[in-house]
């Protein structure tokens, strides 16, 4: 019976909840992988910074390099750019597969990292890295695969859904709804433009964009406007014609005025008709929305965000990376050659 080495880094709302969730159920997960899963350290910035879960304090440090040296699975929930790109090239270089939320990172930097796990074998998961709990990821690369996608709507923000939402359902005003988001704490409180101006949906877009297409989709060509502009009287107007206002992630296999198939990947705030399942769709909730040429319609739905929900996702990675583990084998390559060429949103010949 192997013993993996787990290696995390970051020990945020997700971070703490994986550490805490691994350490009351690793016997049981283990049976599941195959393999014992050792925690075996989480790399912090502040070692006395406030948790979400009673951690023990002799597994922390700050010092992430020498604890992903030597770990067989490296588990990054650290958010943002640098340092978490070095730490996974890193950990991608000496053997072991990583897991990863970071959509930021993925957006921008994917092909860097797919190229780096590529050439050394390894893997890299981020189920947990677009509509938190809901599994997306895998059905798109794997129960998908042989399919031919023509469209997904997402919605893939979870505060300006509930923004949003009250606006329709409650009254309020952009400015009321959003302040009810950040006492919830939805919103960043000293910065909440990620969400509202549709970044964060931004980079989601891409990344399931990416997916669903086989090639690589930047960032910069997603089409993005968030939530700013809309207004009461627009959501209430759009109410009394059997619409509702939703911030859409857009991802379109299309074919534009020259005949050339490509695709189209944007987001902003649309007219979903009341009768779509996308528009019961309320509070927090993400959902995805997916128009395949066989399967058809499938709508995945449910929590998007939140510590306990988003580890889940981060845990089925964590069991899938040890079956490989124990399996061997270079698992499941990314697939970035349909060389569908990115159509700008002037070729978008249908808003929704
Ligand atoms: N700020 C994001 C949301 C969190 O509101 O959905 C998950 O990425």
């Amino acid at each position: 019976y192997r013993n993996l080495r787990v290696a995390l880094l970051g020990a945020g709302s997700v971070g703490a909840q994986v550490a805490s969730l691994l350490l009351e159920h690793g016997p049981e997960l283990a049976t599941r992988a195959g393999a014992g899963l050792e925690l075996v350290g989480i790399a912090v910035r502040d070692l006395d910074a406030p948790r979400t879960a009673d951690l023990p304090r002799e597994l922390f440090t700050t010092d992430a390099e020498s604890l992903i040296l030597g770990a067989d699975i490296v588990i990054e929930l650290m958010g943002g750019i640098e340092p978490a790109r070095t730490l996974i090239l890193q950990a991608l270089g000496s053997g072991a597969d990583v897991i990863t939320g970071n959509k930021a990172l993925l957006a921008t930097h994917g092909p860097e990292l797919f190229e780096m796990a590529e050439q050394v074998g390894a893997q890299l998961y981020y189920e947990a890295a677009v509509a938190g709990a809901i599994p997306i990821i895998r059905p798109l690369r794997d129960s998908l695969a042989g399919d031919r996608i023509k469209r997904i709507l997402g919605i893939v923000n979870g505060t300006t859904n509930f923004i949003l939402d009250r606006m329709d359902t409650a009254g309020e005003s952009l400015e009321q709804a959003l302040a009810t988001a950040t006492d919830l704490g939805y919103a960043e409180k000293s910065d909440p433009s990620a969400d509202i101006e549709g970044f964060d949906a931004a980079q989601k877009t891409a990344i399931l964009a990416s997916l669903a297409f086989h090639t690589t989709v930047p960032l910069d060509l997603v089409y993005r406007e968030g939530i700013t502009g809309v207004t009461l009287a627009e959501v209430e107007a759009a109410k009394r014609a059997g619409y509702v206002v939703k911030l859409l992630a857009i991802c379109e296999r299309l074919t534009d005025a020259d005949g050339v198939e490509g695709v189209s990947a944007r987001v902003y705030p649309a007219l979903v008709p009341r009768s779509h399942p996308l528009a019961a769709v309320h509070g927090a909730k993400n959902a995805v929305f997916i128009e395949a040429e066989a399967a058809g319609d499938l709508m995945f739905y449910g929590a998007g965000a939140g510590g306990v929900e988003t580890a889940s996702a981060v845990l089925g990675d964590l069991v899938s990376a040890a079956r490989r583990h124990v399996i061997g084998g270079p698992g499941v390559a990314e697939s970035t050659h349909a060389n569908l060429p990115i159509l700008p949103i002037s070729h978008v010949t249908t808003r929704y």
